[in-house]
């Protein structure tokens, strides 16, 4: 199957499994229901849950095993963009080419739809299912709790509203990125080799594969944000500028991120060469993720 076709399956079938998830219309509050939905669905490039099916694929797992977890991972993410835009962080007023989750429902409903959806995306991944057993859910949870907390995702937010202020080097820089992005796109791939249970020298070479290549997506992004438009991003170009924050380009200039990024990239795909061409869904992510222009 061509990676474009692949592509475009998984992000319709996301589609569909995250509109099976939500609360249904007559919650008991209805404003939050409506702001959960408003940033979840019908946007989003969802290359999150296309590396978990991608991983899924590669290890020969069905599809339908890890619908719960593209699901999850996707869901966690619509939380973190809607508490990054927030005024107390990022301050961004557009989101996926519609107004941020805070200026249409306002801030505290935002707050809440963050916190549901994360509390969502946990009670997702224990929705019964023959082909996994209670161990392996319950490992899934350890692992996506882990990269998102207080030594993953959130100590990476953590760092990069102090950044501005502190400024970082690069090692520094670095280790942000891997913890406020590359953590959850590493989750994305090890939730699915536990789900297909992977033995321990392939979730070696997934996890290395997929650091890199989280690390990569927050280069690009950072390259983005100087690079294209408001109107192609769907989101403020200019805000790292505009926070004054160290950033790739900052610290490498344009044509130093863009070498980063290619390191990352081959040794994202140095981590596969053990696989055949059942890792070639992977192998053409890195370069979809790294030729992106949005
Ligand atoms: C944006 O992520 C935030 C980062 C972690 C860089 P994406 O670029 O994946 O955003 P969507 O899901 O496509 O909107
Ligand atoms: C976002 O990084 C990381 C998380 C949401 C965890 P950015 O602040 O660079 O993402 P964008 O550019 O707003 O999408
Ligand atoms: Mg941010
Ligand atoms: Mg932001
Ligand atoms: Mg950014």
């Amino acid at each position: 199957m061509s990676f474009s076709s692949f592509l475009t399956d998984t992000r319709q079938r996301v589609e569909r499994v995250l509109d099976s998830y939500l609360p249904a219309d007559n919650s008991p509050a209805p404003e939050l229901h409506a702001a959960m939905r408003y940033s979840l669905l019908g946007g989003g490039k969802r290359v999150r849950a296309t590396l978990t099916y991608a991983t899924a694929n590669m290890i020969d797992c069905n599809l339908a095993t890890v619908d719960p977890t593209a699901a999850a991972v996707e869901i966690i993410h619509a939380y973190s963009l809607i508490h990054d835009d927030l005024p107390a962080m990022d301050d961004d007023d557009l989101r996926r080419g519609k107004p941020s989750c805070h200026i249409a429902f306002g801030e505290a409903t935002a707050v809440l739809a963050g916190d549901a959806l994360q509390s969502l995306a946990f009670e997702t991944l224990t929705h019964p299912c023959a082909d996994l057993s209670g161990d392996q859910r319950c490992e899934m949870v350890a692992e996506l709790a882990i990269a998102i907390g207080a030594a993953g995702m959130a100590a990476g937010q953590t760092i990069d509203l102090a950044a501005s202020q502190l400024g970082l080097d690069l090692n520094a820089l670095e280790q942000m990125h891997r913890l406020k992005t590359g953590a959850l796109i590493q989750a994305s791939c090890r939730l699915a080799a536990i789900a297909g249970g992977a033995d321990k020298n392939t979730h070696q070479a997934l996890d290395a594969y997929s650091a890199n290549l989280g690390l990569c997506f927050q280069i690009c992004d950072d390259i983005l944000d100087v690079t294209a438009s408001t109107d192609q991003l769907g989101k403020p170009s200019g805000s790292d500028d505009g926070r004054q924050m160290p950033t790739y380009v900052t610290l490498l200039g344009l044509n130093g991120a863009h070498a980063a990024a290619e390191h990352c990239s081959e040794l994202a795909l140095d981590s596969l060469t053990q696989f055949g061409p059942e890792a070639d869904l992977l192998r053409e992510l890195v370069k979809y993720q790294q030729q992106r222009t949005h």
